[in-house]
């Protein structure tokens, strides 16, 4: 039956995770997925989701199915979180919102409903480069995936005039999809300033804005901070959509817990919008799992916790700073390896797109044990002081080659 069945290649991310698993060298490193890890390279389990689980654990809770759009107090905290409470649709009521397989699920949702119900096109514009699973997603949703210039390969750093003449020049009303913060792969975002332009010029072209916010509080180890794009566009009078996820921020990962939302016009719009999300959903898994969102609306309802959890993730984020830091020194003062690595530190969030050619990444992998996408980027979660000095050094003979 499947003899006319193609192999497919591994995933370009979590691929990266099955070859390094395969390995059996000690001095073995993964830089691929983008996951948190400790100072010792271990997985990091928040003190304050913790607390949160026990919180759960104590309260005894059954484990009936969920509604349709999940946890109506998680969706509810998860959209104040991102909006603020300032924000005018929130103050309205006129946020839809589901609750989602984290950030890919809510994406899905995202595009499957614009598929279905966006009036005036099925265009989506993506940055180049972006996260490499935008792409099938988007094109598996039912859209037409285009793209829009954001990286600039001279300057290491975002091709600003390249991505407004990108959007001057896309199609009127069609979608444009745009990471909040920490971009992902290339750790680069525009500056307030310019988010300000992208939304003259998205109000001016009349695009759909969809937001990504995949690292709330990853970005400046602020939440708030995190947030100024979303909320910039929003008291701009743009309708948006949002994908949101809680891997990262919260370090739940394989709990799956995000959440989908789009602004409206009124509470009756939302409603309708509500009861057409819940059509697009149900049939794709009926509805979401329970215990993550229980934990992390344990954490967003609780003031204490809540201050805890931002704490806790601003000490990831200054950890990752501090590996940008001896990173950047080891490379580029302690090795003089050859080429300009002030990138390392002016990038923020999770990633660092190191300039790494595809072929130096194989032969990081083949002959160091070192792993990461093949577009060069590195989850610089993976550095600890234990491994850094083997990596600079990995790195180094691979760029002398
Ligand atoms: C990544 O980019 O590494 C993460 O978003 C994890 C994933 O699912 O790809």
């Amino acid at each position: 039956t499947w003899s006319a069945v193609p192999a497919g290649p591994p995933d370009p991310i979590l691929g990266v995770s099955e070859a390094f698993k395969a390995d059996k060298d000690p001095r073995k490193i993964n830089l691929g997925v983008g996951a948190y890890r400790d100072e010792q390279g271990k997985p990091y389990i928040l003190p304050s989701v913790k607390m949160a689980e026990e919180l759960v654990r104590a309260s005894n809770p059954d484990k009936e199915y969920l509604p349709i759009t999940g946890l109506p107090e998680f969706t509810k905290n998860a959209a104040l979180l991102a909006y603020g409470a300032e924000s005018n649709p929130i103050k309205q009521g006129s946020v839809a919102v589901t609750q989602s397989i984290s950030g890919t699920g809510a994406l899905r949702i995202g595009g499957a409903f614009l598929a279905r119900h966006y009036p005036h096109s099925k265009a989506i514009y993506l940055p180049t480069p972006t996260w490499g699973n935008h792409i099938p997603l988007f094109q598996d949703s039912g859209l037409e995936v285009r793209s829009y210039k954001y990286f600039n390969k001279e300057t290491v750093g975002l091709d600003f005039e390249g991505l407004k003449a990108d959007l001057k020049a896309a199609d009127e009303q069609s979608i444009v999809l745009l990471h909040a913060c920490a971009h992902n792969p290339t750790g680069i975002d525009p500056t307030p300033e310019q988010w300000r332009e992208i939304s003259d010029i998205v109000k001016e072209k009349k695009l759909f804005p969809f937001f990504d916010m995949a690292y709330q509080g990853f970005a400046s180890g602020s939440t708030t901070r995190d947030a100024f794009a979303v909320r910039h566009f929003v008291s701009e009078g743009h309708q948006i959509a949002l994908a949101q996820s809680f891997a990262k921020n919260m370090g739940l990962y394989g709990e799956r817990v995000g959440a989908f939302s789009l602004t409206t016009a009124n509470p009756e719009e939302k409603a309708r919008v509500d009861s057409q999300l819940k059509i697009v959903i149900r049939p794709m898994y009926s509805n979401p799992p329970i215990h993550g969102a229980r934990i992390a609306n344990a954490i967003l309802s609780s003031i204490e916790l809540y201050a805890q959890w931002e704490t806790e993730v601003k000490g990831m984020a200054d950890r990752i700073i501090s590996m940008r830091e001896k990173l950047y020194n080891t490379l580029q003062k302690d090795l003089s390896t050859p080429g300009e690595w002030g990138h390392i530190k002016s990038q923020i969030g999770m990633f660092s797109f190191t300039g790494l050619t595809p072929p130096q990444t194989k032969v990081l992998a083949e002959k160091a044990h070192v792993y990461m996408t093949s577009n060069g980027r590195i989850s610089m979660a993976g550095l600890n002081s234990g491994n850094i000095e083997y990596f600079a050094q990995s790195v180094d003979a691979a760029v002398r080659g």
